[in-house]
């Protein structure tokens, strides 16, 4: 149903997850996580790009991102999407952006990770990942998806470059052949995921708010000995706060991924689809509501 809601209903449905339109709004957002012993990730919206300059001035965005993060002394790196980029525009356009943020990042002593998006990417996304660090950018990590079922085959061919892994869930639609469907088989998915990381000795970011993975990925980490720098958890900004601070409490680390920008629609619909109470936002009693009535109408 959400593609049909209204868009200025799901900007408004969706601020709790999106920082704001600036990067001044992400900043405070970081700001505020630091303070509460939160690292950070930021993320320029910019996946519905249809042109080379869009493409461009995100990759500029982005490596203004940096210079903020050093005069703010945040602590934070950043995280990208390869469409936005122009991944679907041309390779080389897209790969030539990601290497002008990579070399800001990397004067900066600072961090990438590329967000992995929807099937139709996951082999240019991983071939650019292995062209970069081959030609030696050690500053980027990437994402897998747990339920995709080519993950732990994909892990096992990454080994070799020991890369630092976002694993997650996997939010976009999939078919039956390529991802596993059911919840259950998506948590199985992701604990051979991280179990296999682990053993091939990859930094892990553990990036759910399912409170049952949290509580497995911390008893994977204890059994295995693993100091606090040795591994992360991550969660999305506006979601499961309370199931972060008590990691934090804990002493675990824990990054929240703020994105900002103007182009928040895609973003938005796909974290207001992983809301369990939106079904309920949008019925039609909640929607009368959450509309302004007009008085006097004709
Ligand atoms: P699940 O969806 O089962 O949620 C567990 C519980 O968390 C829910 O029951 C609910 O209580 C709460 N919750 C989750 N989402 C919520 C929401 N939007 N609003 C309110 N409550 C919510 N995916 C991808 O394909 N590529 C990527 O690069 C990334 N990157 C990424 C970074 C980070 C830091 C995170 C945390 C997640 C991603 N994801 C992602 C998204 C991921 O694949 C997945 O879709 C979401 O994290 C939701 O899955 P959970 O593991 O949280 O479980």
């Amino acid at each position: 149903m959400l593609p049909a809601v209204p868009k200025p209903l799901v900007h408004m449905l969706a601020q709790r997850y999106i920082a704001g339109p600036t990067l001044a709004d992400a900043c405070r957002e970081v700001k505020t996580a630091n303070a509460q012993g939160k690292l950070a990730t930021i993320d320029v919206l910019g996946e519905e790009i249809t042109r080379d300059d869009e493409a461009r001035a995100i990759a500029g965005a982005y490596r203004d991102v940096f210079q903020t993060i050093d005069r703010e002394a945040l602590d934070s790196n950043v995280s990208v999407k390869l469409t936005a980029l122009g991944l679907k525009l041309d390779y080389d356009l897209c790969r030539e952006n990601l290497e002008s943020v990579l070399r800001e990042a990397a004067g900066r002593n600072n961090f990438v990770r590329i967000d992995m998006e929807d099937s139709s990417t996951t082999d240019d996304t991983l071939r650019l990942y292995r062209e970069l660090r081959e030609s030696g950018y050690e500053n980027l990590g990437i994402v897998l998806q747990a339920y995709l079922r080519r993950t732990l085959d994909d892990i096992r061919s990454l080994a070799d470059l020991r890369p630092s892994v976002r694993l997650c869930k996997g939010i976009y639609v999939e078919p039956p052949e390529l991802a596993y469907q059911g919840y259950e088989e998506v948590r199985g998915g992701f604990l051979r995921g991280l179990e296999e990381l682990l053993d091939v000795g990859c930094y892990v970011a553990i990036a759910t708010h399912d409170e049952w993975l949290v509580s497995e990925g911390r008893r994977i980490v204890a059994r295995r000995g693993l100091g606090r720098e040795e591994y992360e958890f991550q969660m999305l900004l506006g979601v499961a706060e309370p199931l972060g601070n008590r990691l934090v409490r804990e002493g675990h680390r824990l990054r929240i991924y703020v994105p900002f920008g103007e182009h928040w629609y895609g973003y938005s619909l796909r974290r207001l689809q992983e809301n369990p109470r939106i079904a309920g936002y949008i019925a039609a009693d909640t929607f009368g509501r959450l509309v302004p009535r007009r008085n006097g109408s004709i």
